[in-house]
């Protein structure tokens, strides 16, 4: 697989977020009220994804095979991304498993409590844990807690981090971007079920979180 010469290593979002050459990221009249700007811009993700792709196909090299478990429901589009990137640009063999965690019911703070929801049976040995972003670290926490009772061998990505304090004993293996903590949607993550959809990583308006 191609690797990228720059965005080799986790990135660091600058206050006012980062866009490629020549792109001019701009928010849609439609979402103008309730957006402040793009942290991320769709070619920057685009970016590093790709190289997140060959990080985590040179960590399961010597198996061959990996086992997604897609955390839904923020992960989706970083995982669709991520894992059709690994299965048609590296040796690796896929599989895809989801499971479900909620702690935010439509606020803007963590309720404290997360609550899991298989999809099926988990699979095979080699997982990796696929999320979107960790804030507290509080569902990565469960999350790992619940792979550790299994007895199954994990590595986690998560492909945004805003670096405040973690869980002890929480291990995060690949990190797509270190942002500033604002409260952020757009490209699977939501707030109150909206933003999903946008292909790019957005600031939330203050105004508008309770
Ligand atoms: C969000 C996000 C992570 C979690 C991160 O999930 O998708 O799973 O919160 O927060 P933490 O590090 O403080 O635990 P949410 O509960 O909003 O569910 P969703 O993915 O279905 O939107």
């Amino acid at each position: 697989m191609k690797i990228l010469n720059n965005f080799t290593r986790t990135v660091n979002v600058p206050e006012q977020g980062i866009k490629l050459e020549g792109e001019e990221p701009s928010i849609r009249d439609k979402y103008k009220d309730d957006i402040e700007r793009v942290l991320i811009s769709k070619g920057c993700l685009k970016k590093r994804v790709e190289h997140l792709a060959s990080e985590v196909a040179g960590a399961f090299e010597k198996v061959r095979e990996v086992n997604c478990l897609v955390v839904l429901k923020g992960g989706m589009f970083f995982a669709s991304d991520l894992i059709r990137l690994i299965d048609d640009e590296t040796e690796l063999r896929t599989r895809i498993d989801f499971i479900q965690a909620s702690s935010y019911y439509n606020k803007s703070t963590p309720s404290g409590s997360v609550k899991l929801k298989e999809s099926g049976l988990l699979k095979g040995e080699n997982i990796l844990l696929i999320e979107d972003i960790v804030d507290t670290g509080g569902t990565l926490k469960k999350l790992q807690d619940y792979l550790k009772e299994k007895g199954k061998f994990f590595k986690t990505c998560v492909l945004l981090d805003k670096g405040l304090p973690k869980s002890p004993g929480l291990k995060i293996d690949f990190i797509g971007f270190n942002i500033p903590n604002e409260f952020v949607a757009g490209y699977g993550l939501d707030y109150a079920g909206m933003y999903r959809g946008m292909p790019e990583i957005v600031i939330v308006k203050k105004e508008l979180l309770k």
